[in-house]
């Protein structure tokens, strides 16, 4: 059976993927020049776009690109692909590099590469929710002096090499800690820990990326009476938290059991980590349901 070829947004034209052409001189390539996020559709749907696209731009303004898209105009654009791929349930990667220069830092591009794929969502299986991932800790640290930290940029090697220790440990993630020796984040998700009662997570000063779904898990929290508080967090807290768990768009809430080979809590899937995980999936039903305008 042949399959429709998949399409790939690239700078203000959709194109079948064997066409794709990017510049070998896009500063994205030679110098990880860029910001990107990943984003997941529900139904045909984004959940929290808004959110995900003021990050986006808040990162080139650090970064000092300007994108020739404006938010309406990406969030055009991120529908075009979905739908040009026949795609209800996305795994969807926007990204805006520095665009094409010299083969050397200067002078700087002027017009940047926005490139947008979208795939079939993998689904992850539900054992996998009930069992929680494991992780170690460790790896590249967070420098919270670095003007990287907290953006999601293209310069992301940190990141990935923190993943594939986490793979080498026979683990989902590897937790990171800043050079203050405080648990920032995972590779690739948020932390968050539950000790009596009280939800804890890294507040933004200690480095890790400003999550979306961070963010709605916080809000989450504070409507089902959950007392927060975004601080450093030591590591020997996540030894003696009674809960844990990890965030991010594609995953959503999953319960983290067990660290450096030791459970954490119960060893299982806490009772406000699940109450977060039924809260989360309702707030994506409401917020992606078809009668409302879904951004
Ligand atoms: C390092 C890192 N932290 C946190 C997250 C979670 O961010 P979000 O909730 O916006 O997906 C990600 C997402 O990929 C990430 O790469």
């Amino acid at each position: 059976m042949s399959r429709k070829e998949e399409v790939v947004y690239l700078s203000s034209e959709l194109v079948p993927r064997s066409s794709v052409a990017i510049s070998p001189f896009d500063h994205g390539f030679l110098y990880g020049y860029g910001v990107f996020d990943t984003l997941r559709t529900y139904g045909g749907r984004f959940f929290r776009l808004n959110a995900h696209l003021g990050r986006l731009f808040a990162s080139l303004d650090i970064l000092g690109l300007t994108c020739p898209l404006n938010a309406e105009g990406i969030q055009d654009a991120l529908y075009e692909t979905i739908r040009a791929n026949g795609l209800e349930e996305a795994r969807v990667r926007l990204t805006v590099s520095a665009g094409e220069g010299e083969a050397a830092p200067e002078p700087l591009p002027t017009t940047p590469t926005v490139l947008i794929t979208a795939r079939p969502l993998t689904p992850i299986a539900d054992s996998a929710y009930q069992k929680g991932y494991s992780a170690v800790i460790g790896g590249p640290l967070t420098n919270t002096a670095s003007p990287l930290c907290g953006v999601k940029s293209c310069s992301y090697t940190g990141f990935l090499l923190a993943r594939h220790r986490a793979r080498g440990a026979g683990v989902q993630e590897s937790l990171l800690l800043n050079e203050k020796g405080h648990l920032t984040e995972g590779s690739f998700t948020n932390l968050f820990l539950v000790k009596d009662g009280t939800l804890i997570t890294s507040d933004l000063a200690s480095g890790p990326l400003p999550g979306i779904t961070r963010g709605a898990v916080l809000e989450l929290a504070w409507v089902l009476g959950v007392v927060v508080e975004e601080r450093p967090i030591d590591p020997s807290e996540l030894a003696a938290a009674d809960e844990a768990f990890l965030t991010n768009s594609v995953l959503e809430v999953m319960p983290l059991t067990q660290a450096n080979g030791r459970p954490v809590g119960g060893g299982g899937p806490g009772r406000i980590t699940k109450s977060l995980m039924a809260a989360y999936k309702d707030a994506v039903r409401r917020e992606t349901a078809r009668s409302e305008t879904a951004t």
